[in-house]
């Protein structure tokens, strides 16, 4: 991959250097390998380990695009927890920074994790349908709503840390709160025609969600994931499925 690491003569203009311990393996399984590099005022993780690339092990697998926050490409675990690394600041942490894969997902190599199971997700989910044509006239409260949801960069940290995936390995069980955010989204826009409800409590599993709130924590564009999509979402599951009135009709209606 090409790649823009901390030029050689900018290395060593702040003094000092940051050590680095990184995740040198891959599904088999690897060990942590020591670096150390310069410290350059202002770099964040992803310059360290692009000047480690370029300098010290060429062979070290790291996934990256946009170097601003915008992509989501280069999630991975700093000190065990979930982050960009092009938005880490390295004098952010003290002594020997750790860094290693998202661990919610299967290892390809050193910090490159296998988040294709996301897509899959994706595809499960209903897609927008409406009625009426684009471009649609809604009121100004229902477009700021959708505003939030649509911020993602689908870095998967909220799925990394989520227990539920991370430490319970309910995959095949549970969509994750990057998929509450694009249901919510779905499910708030007035002119979508579908009801994911169903599929909601049946095939994605919110109900395993117990608001721990570590998705909203670790989310680099602010997302409220819990505040402002799950909680939303299991008060209107509640409300169809456990609202006794509902309850009825869904027996008649069958479903
Ligand atoms: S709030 Fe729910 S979805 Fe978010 S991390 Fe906690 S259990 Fe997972
Ligand atoms: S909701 Fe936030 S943490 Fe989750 S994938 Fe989107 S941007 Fe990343
Ligand atoms: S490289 Fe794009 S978000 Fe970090």
């Amino acid at each position: 991959m090409a790649h823009s690491p901390v030029p050689n003569e900018d290395l060593g203009k702040s003094g000092g250097t940051a050590r680095l311990k990184i995740f040198r393996g891959d599904a088999e399984g690897g060990e942590e390998v020591d670096y150390e590099i310069p410290l350059v005022e202002g770099m964040v993780i992803l310059d360290a380990v692009l000047g480690i690339q370029a300098e010290q092990a060429p062979d070290l697998a790291v996934r990256w695009n946009c170097k601003a926050a915008h992509c989501g490409s280069c999630s991975a675990e700093i000190n065990g927890k979930p982050a960009l690394l092009c938005k880490s600041r390295v004098d952010e942490y003290d002594g020997d920074i750790h860094v290693g894969p998202m661990r919610a997902f299967p290892v390809i190599k050193d910090l490159v994790s296998d988040v294709s199971w996301n897509y899959e997700v994706s595809k499960g989910i209903t897609p927008f349908q409406s009625d009426e044509q684009a471009p649609f006239t809604m009121y100004e409260e229902d477009v700021e709503r959708l505003y939030e949801p649509k911020k993602c960069i689908e870095c998967f940290m909220c799925q990394d840390v989520c227990h539920v995936l991370r430490t319970h390995h309910k995959h095949a069980e549970f969509a994750g709160p990057r998929f509450f955010v694009r249901n919510q989204w779905l499910e708030m826009h007035p002119m979508d025609n579908q009801d994911r409800l169903h599929d909601l409590k049946e095939d994605n599993g919110l109900g395993y969600c117990n608001i721990t709130k570590c998705c909203t924590e670790v989310c680099p564009v602010g997302i409220k994931i819990t505040d402002n999509s799950i909680i939303p979402l299991k008060e209107r599951v509640a409300d169809e499925y456990y609202d006794p009135a509902k309850w009825l009709m869904r027996k008649i209606r069958g479903r």
